[in-house]
């Protein structure tokens, strides 16, 4: 995610900043820059690519000031590029602006702006900040900035100078971190703590003015900051997997941010690029991708087929691309994948291309290879995913799939109805991921019950037979249990013979039409004498003489109840995997992103 750094004080601002952006690099970024004061107007330094390469820019063409501000983009709107690198500057080339958030009504604000003659220079959502402020009343800059963030929707942190109002960094922030770091005569703001750490824990309370948006002044503490920078990192998790799970809430959020129109009962996906026509003329979707995108990939087919009545098929992408690839005039082709660099599913979009299918991708990484080598789709805004177990993507990705079979269903008879009342079950869904949250005692404490366990049985039915295949992957990446996930009724067919008093059988039951079926498989483990989990959903207590343990999530319309029923299976294997002293962020033999056939 993006950082932000700023420092006002006598010392030279270059290397203060270029230090704390490369403080912030583990957030993950594809682009940085830098822009300072020095009498001469703003002069900025930027480009795609690392902080190395922006030190050595800085080398090649170096420039000084006293005062000045920093970022670290991860690409949102527009492509990781040198001009779409922050700070932006107004069409004066006098203010810099850096921003980390989302301006949600950025469309609508640049066409005025551009309708009352701004020039705009960058393919960002920030850039309107920059242009509004610009033209904005105020005797200073503070004044500037309050009247311009008026006009905004979103979310934002922002730190803006002025060649106007010189050794001055005006931060402001809505649902997006900025703290302040108070020195000895100089003043450093960041998007998190690790930035500013080299240079201050002390601090002396001057020189600063905290207010709120009708510009009143504000009383704010100042705290010590005890953490070192790798806690900082981690944001105090002992894990970034852990830290990933207990993100889900705000992934989610973050996914759907600004994509959910109520009163239409639909999605809003710009980046589709399906125009009406080609939406109508679908006849069927062939999804393709690998390992943790993939199970994401069967809870969409479920989804899509249910919501639009399109068929809809979900290939393993290596075994697809070695196959023959039928020409099948409407057929639209998606790649699901968080690093969108994955060499298999990459091929089999290339494959598909050439087939003459339309292709889309469904990435988290902005400007990767699948992103830029897709004709449209939808970006997760999950965030940069360090561990290697993929968990939050996962979420992300089941909510982008369900928020493309809204927008394909109302094209194909949803009703409005329907469709509003999915919306509204997605609004509500992030406050569901939340409670799903405190739950983690108890599946820790389950965790300690089969810590020891050689094996593990997932089963699943529907809509949660991927996420019993899911879970099974997450406990054998990183705790190296055999686990094997199955339809629930498939067990029949094979696996019930393994069953006995040492094989733990973690059964996904959430409260839906198909409930009842998988009771009935739960009772013929039982039968068996194996133990029985049951992820189950708020309800009756119906289960307790059937089962060893029983974990509730809140209860979610159908469709959704995946995003809510893998949590504590991520939790299940992060803490067992902890009990057996398994390195949990990298597990052996695995990497983040396969770039390898
Ligand atoms: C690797 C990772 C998995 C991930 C898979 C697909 O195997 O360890 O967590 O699900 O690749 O990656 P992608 O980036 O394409 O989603």
């Amino acid at each position: 995610m993006c950082g932000i750094v700023g420092y006002v004080g006598p010392g030279d601002a270059v290397s203060v900043l270029v230090e704390g952006l490369s403080r912030l690099e583990y957030r993950g970024y594809d682009s940085a820059g830098v822009a300072v004061l020095n009498g001469r107007g703003v002069e900025t330094r930027k480009l795609a690519g690392r902080i190395a390469d922006l030190r050595e820019l800085l080398t090649r063409d170096p420039v000084h000031g006293k005062c000045g501000i920093g970022h670290t983009r991860w690409a949102t709107h527009g492509a990781p590029t040198d001009s779409n690198a922050h700070p932006h500057i107004d069409c004066t080339g006098t203010l810099a602006l850096v921003h980390n958030g989302i301006i949600e009504n950025a469309d609508v604000l640049r066409r005025r702006l551009e309708q009352d003659g701004h020039r705009f220079q960058t393919e960002t959502d920030t850039e309107t900040l920059v242009h509004l402020i610009e033209e904005s009343p105020g005797e200073t800059l503070e004044e500037r900035v309050i009247a311009a963030l008026d006009h905004v929707e979103g979310t934002y942190g922002i730190a803006v100078v002025a060649e106007a109002d010189r050794g001055k960094i005006v931060v402001a922030r809505r649902g997006s971190p900025v703290l302040l770091g108070v020195g000895d005569g100089e003043f450093l703001i960041a998007s998190d703590a690790s930035a500013v750490l080299g240079h201050t824990r002390s601090v002396t309370p001057d020189g600063y003015r905290v207010l709120d948006l009708e510009a009143r002044e504000q009383d704010r503490a100042v705290d010590d900051i005890e953490w070192d920078l790798d806690a900082i990192a981690l944001g105090g998790y002992p894990h970034f997997m852990l830290k990933e799970i207990c993100e889900q809430a705000e992934t989610v959020r973050s996914t759907l941010r600004g994509r959910l129109l109520a009163a239409d009962g639909t999605a809003r996906l710009n980046g589709l690029n399906l125009t009406p026509a080609e939406c109508n003329s679908i006849g069927r979707i062939v999804i393709v991708a690998c390992g943790t995108s993939w199970h994401a990939g069967l809870v969409g087919r479920h989804v899509i087929e249910e919501l639009s009545g399109i068929p809809v098929s979900v290939e393993y992408a290596s075994e697809y691309r070695y196959r023959r690839q039928l020409r099948v005039p409407g057929t639209v082709t998606i790649a699901i994948s968080q690093s969108g660099e994955t060499a298999d599913t990459l091929e089999a979009l290339r494959a598909a291309k050439a087939t003459g299918s339309k292709v889309l991708g469904l990435v988290n990484v902005v400007g990767s290879t699948i992103a830029r080598e897709a004709q449209g789709g939808i970006y997760l805004h999950a965030g940069p995913e360090i561990g290697v177990a993929s968990t939050k993507a996962f979420t992300s990705q089941v909510v982008a799939l369900l928020l493309l079979g809204l927008y394909l269903g109302r094209r194909r008879g949803l009703s409005v109805e329907d469709g509003r009342a999915l919306v509204a079950h997605l609004l509500a869904l992030p406050e569901l991921v939340e409670r799903t949250l405190a739950i983690e005692p108890e599946v820790r404490a389950l965790a300690t019950r089969y810590a020891d366990a050689p094996n593990a049985l997932y089963l699943g039915r529907g809509l949660t037979f991927p996420v019993a295949l899911e879970g099974a992957l997450k406990l054998k990446e990183i705790s190296y249990i055999h686990a094997e996930g199955y339809p629930a009724a498939e067990m029949k067919h094979g696996p019930i013979a393994l069953i006995d008093e040492n094989m733990p059988v973690v059964c996904l039951a959430p409260r839906d039409a198909i409930y009842a079926k998988v009771v009935s498989t739960m009772q013929e483990v039982k039968a068996r004498g194996g133990r029985i989990i049951a992820i189950t959903s708020e309800g009756p207590d119906d289960l307790s003489r059937l089962v060893d343990h029983q974990i509730a999530v809140p209860a979610a319309a159908p469709l959704l109840s995946p995003v809510l029923t893998v949590i504590p299976l991520q939790l299940l294997a992060y803490h067992i995997a902890v009990l057996r002293g398994c390195d949990v962020d990298r597990p052996r033999n695995l990497a983040k992103s396969v770039t390898v056939e």
